[in-house]
């Protein structure tokens, strides 16, 4: 029996004992005696009677070991091409004197801070400040516009919100304090303060009545100790896409995190204190939470911090002269990074050109990965390419090869076997078991791994609504697959609302509503389909009001459709990567209204599709296979 294998029958056998034992892995103020408890809710409280600090693990504890001059930090800018070490040492001054500042402004347990930030270390002196004080953090991910913003600035109600004067993205700086100035007027909510972070590629011209520059915040600011705080106490609420246009503010608890993390680290990753570890995602991402920020500082590792892309900052060389700079031992990046250095350099070359001696393993995560890639960087590579399969909701991995219990045989295109704490199940539309290599709806079985959510923010009842409804007895994943006769699971896709552009979460819903507000506009669909690069990418399909006056193809079409484009940047950001839009005459719907999404999805992708027998009227198809059906 593998080892993987040995540890998932250890806590099947024994969950609590399983997960008491991993605790031990963490420093606590008052270690837990309880392992999960199921008194209010069906997916379980974790660690009930614990108290701990999480900023207190990630930094403190290494310097009070004696490694605080270890490496903690790597800031790798392609963009200003600089780079930084930060020692364990200088972390906890920094991380210190921030949570100094920020209680001087009014922050204390259990306030949330914003932190809308670019890639630098300041982001993650934020992010441990807070924790230090027991604050909780919300990090908003820059590609997002301004309503976004100031949609979590509603539902978060801050007390404090830090942000940068710009961030770099190729060929444009981001306005980051515009971007806030704008999100700051369209919401309800006001903080008491912004500190703003100035860089020097585009300073902002600061508010007196409620900005404060950095420095300036932290200037004789009071060094804090780290503050005890309850297992269960929130660390932080991630917003992620749902399947309505409103984000859900997946809250996620202190002591079950850093134990499912430390585990993870360890048995998933293989790695070791004192090694480095990259994770080439962003800090508003859950990949950037768990294993940029808490994961590796956990673990004693150093972590890079990367301000770049993977091709054209300068060139598709960027991640593999990186790992060899810094030793890289554990790589971590989404499949469409892997497809965009793919299609700059097919034969490798620039990873023949490294030495990646360092290098243990590839891991992928945040979209499917398909198997033509896997193949490639595993051959280019010639090392293990470690699928692995998780949610924001989830925080770490569900379903893995864990390189740290021996590597199981890889096969494409599936990221294995569920780790230590995941039952998963494949069940149909009324909530049965489903056989081996039957497709279905993936579920864990309740209660939920530590780390995992326990609820949403200010949101209980959507919480239950959205995760526990569908299905009693099971967390609803949203992702469809089968599990094959090894026990490898293959997750196929999304059955709901959200989409995957390269690697970024969108809920179809969200970019409905921005095209909808549009006063041309009767009704729309925005549907996700295949693409070589990003994976999946939005398409539009938009039915205008009568009178409007404008055909299909005119120029007045153009212009409506680039304001359409344009509309979804400014409403939902950059980063959906909205540019393809339709106008037609009807949408494609049953009788009892529902438009037929799947069947869009599939025209679009040029696979076989049934017209279903409940269409008001089959005509509209040939229409629709117009506009999107791929060109041959
Ligand atoms: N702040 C502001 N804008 C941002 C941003 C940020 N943090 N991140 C992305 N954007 C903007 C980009 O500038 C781009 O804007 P543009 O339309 O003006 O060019 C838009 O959002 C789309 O960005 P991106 O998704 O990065 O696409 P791209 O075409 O610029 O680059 C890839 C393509 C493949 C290089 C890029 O998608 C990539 O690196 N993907 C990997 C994603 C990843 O690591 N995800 C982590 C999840 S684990
Ligand atoms: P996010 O919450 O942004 O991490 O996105 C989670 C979603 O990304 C999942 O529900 C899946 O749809 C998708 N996803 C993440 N990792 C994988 C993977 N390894 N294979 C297939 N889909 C994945």
């Amino acid at each position: 029996m593998s080892r993987q294998l040995q540890q998932y029958e250890r806590w099947r056998a024994d969950p609590q004992g399983f997960w008491l034992e991993a605790a031990q892995a963490i420093r606590w103020s008052r270690s837990p005696t309880v392992g999960c408890e199921l008194r209010d809710t069906p997916n379980g409280r974790w660690f009930g009677d614990g108290e701990l600090n999480a900023c207190d693990n990630a930094v403190d504890r290494h310097v009070a070991a004696g490694r605080g001059a270890h490496t903690a930090l790597i800031h790798v800018s392609a963009m200003t091409q600089s780079e930084r070490h930060i020692s364990y040492a200088e972390l906890q001054d920094e991380v210190a004197r921030l949570a100094g500042a920020l209680r001087r402004l009014g922050v204390a347990a259990g306030d949330r801070v914003i932190i809308y930030m670019p890639m630098v270390p300041e982001a993650v002196f934020a992010m441990l400040a807070c924790a230090r004080l027991g604050a909780i953090h919300s990090v908003v991910f820059g590609g997002f516009a301004a309503r976004e913003l100031a949609v979590r600035i509603d539902d978060a109600r801050p007390t404090v919100i830090l942000s940068a004067s710009c961030g770099l993205e190729p060929g444009r700086v981001v306005d980051y304090h515009g971007l806030l100035c704008k999100a700051m007027e369209l919401a309800e909510h006001e903080p008491s303060h912004c500190v703003i972070l100035q860089r020097p590629q585009g300073p902002a011209t600061l508010r007196p009545e409620i900005d404060l520059e950095w420095q300036q915040a932290l200037r004789d600011a009071p060094w804090v100790e780290p503050v005890p705080m309850p297992a269960h106490a929130p660390l932080y609420v991630l917003y992620t896409s749902g399947t309505t246009g409103k984000p859900k503010g997946v809250v996620r608890d202190t002591g079950g995190y850093l134990v499912a993390l430390a585990w993870s680290m360890h048995n998933v990753y293989a790695a070791n204190s004192g090694e480095t570890f990259w994770a080439a995602s962003d800090i508003g991402w859950v990949v950037g939470h768990s294993y940029i920020v808490y994961g590796p500082l956990l673990h004693g590792c150093a972590s890079i911090l990367y301000e770049g892309k993977p091709v054209g900052t300068p060139d598709a060389g960027a991640y593999w002269r990186i790992v060899e700079r810094y030793g890289v031992t554990a790589l971590f990046t989404a499949p469409t990074a892997m497809r965009a250095i793919k299609r700059e350099d097919p034969d490798g070359a620039f990873m023949r050109a490294a030495k990646l001696d360092s290098l243990r393993a590839l891991f992928l995560a945040g979209e499917r990965a398909d198997p033509d890639t896997v193949r490639w960087a595993g051959d280019k590579l010639d090392r293990p390419v470690i699928d692995h399969w998780w949610q924001t909701e989830t925080g770490w991995p569900m379903v893995a090869n864990a390189l740290g219990l021996g590597l199981l045989p890889i096969k494409p295109g599936s990221p294995t076997r569920p780790l230590p704490g995941y039952q998963i199940e494949v069940l149909d539309a009324e909530g049965q078991v489903l056989p081996p290599n039957t497709q279905g709806e993936l579920a864990i079985k309740l209660p939920l791994p530590p780390g995992c959510l326990p609820t949403l923010w200010n949101d209980a009842e959507g919480f239950h609504a959205a995760y526990l409804r569908a299905h009693p007895g099971y967390y609803t994943t949203g992702d469809g697959g089968h599990i094959d006769e090894d026990g490898y699971v293959h997750v196929m896709g999304r059955i709901d609302d959200v989409i995957n552009v390269a690697g970024h979460r969108l809920s179809t819903g969200e970019l409905e509503q921005a095209l909808a507000g549009h006063a041309a506009v009767a009704e729309c669909a925005v549907i996700g389909v295949a693409d070589a690069l990003k994976g999946t990418i939005p398409v539009g399909l938009v039915v205008l009001k009568a009178g409007v006056g404008i055909s299909s193809g005119s120029i007045a079409a153009d212009a409506l459709v680039a304001d359409l484009v344009q509309r979804v940047r400014e409403e939902v950001g950059p980063v959906a990567s909205f540019q393809r839009c339709h106008i037609v005459t009807r949408l494609p719907k049953t009788r009892s209204g529902k438009v037929l999404r799947a069947t869009m999805r599939a025209i679009a992708d040029g696979r076989a599709f049934e017209i279903p027998a409940t269409i008001e009227d089959p005509a509209v198809i040939d229409d629709i296979r117009a506009v999107l059906a791929p060109a041959t």
